[in-house]
């Protein structure tokens, strides 16, 4: 049984001040879910407040939304993995559409930021989708499997397992438009079954794919019932503390079934 993991990704959004009292407002409202794993990403300026607030907490972890592959050296405006580490960042957002396209993140760069992530122990969240133009063209399949074959090129099966996949179709993202239970599940299907070409099913079945793209409370937990969705990385929604709570609770009843 896959753990569910619920993140929220909250882009360049939030000083350290709103940061602690979302932090704040969060543990109120959610009380016990220990049954899900809850990741907040935000901003690097406000990792070490968010993991100071958390404190010793075990089932909400930081992320961080990107990081670099080399370890230091003249690479001004970049951060590395053991500069994550020591603000006890767990996980780290790879390959984000938004990356791919403002920034021309290609799937070769991503691969070198998953590698050079799992060689210091944080735990990738790798980001595939399709445009809308991609799906209109019935190219899904093949868009996803050339990003997952080309962001986790070189891995050894226990990396690929510890890596957590991320479906957000771009046309999705930021636009209210989201995914039918039955697309995504659809494309989280062939996600599972590219990952075991890449690894094996053992590994394959391990690993958790959340989905990602206008994710709310009202959806979240249809989305979260299909038998390939294990979480939700959720943009918009996350920066109230309230809606996130809602949609981790969702996640959290189904996990009690
Ligand atoms: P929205 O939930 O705002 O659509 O963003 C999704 C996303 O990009 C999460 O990484």
């Amino acid at each position: 049984m896959r753990k569910k993991i619920v993140a929220a990704n909250w882009k360049m959004n939030m000083t350290q001040a709103e940061a602690a009292s979302f932090v704040d407002t969060l543990l109120r409202e959610l009380g016990d879910a220990n049954d899900v794993e809850v990741v907040i990403v935000p901003p690097f300026t406000a990792i070490a407040k968010v993991s100071e607030a958390l404190g010793a907490l075990e089932n909400i972890k930081v992320g961080a939304q990107n990081m670099y592959w080399e370890k230091s050296g003249a690479f001004t405006g970049e951060i590395s993995a053991a500069m994550l580490r020591e603000l006890f960042v767990r996980y780290v957002v790879l390959g984000h559409s938004e990356r791919r396209m403002l920034l021309g993140e290609t799937d070769e760069i991503v691969n070198r930021k998953v590698r050079a992530a799992h060689e210091a122990s944080l735990h990738p969240i790798l980001c595939v989708g399709e445009t809308l133009e991609q799906r209109e063209n019935g190219r899904v399949e093949e868009v996803l499997s050339t990003q997952l074959r080309g962001s986790l090129a070189g891995l050894g099966v226990k990396e690929i397992q510890e890596t957590v996949v991320a479906y957000e179709p771009v046309w999705a993202i930021g636009t209210g438009k989201t995914a039918s239970a039955e697309q995504a599940q659809e494309a989280h299907a062939f996600i599972r079954r590219t990952l075991a070409e890449i690894a094996d099913e053992g590994t394959s079945n391990k690993i958790r794919i959340q989905y990602g793209g206008s994710v709310k409370p009202d959806n979240a937990r249809t989305l979260m019932t299909q038998p390939d969705i294990d979480g939700a990385l959720v943009g918009g929604a996350s920066l109230d503390p309230r809606s996130f709570a809602q949609i981790v609770q969702g996640a959290a009843a189904l996990a009690e079934k």
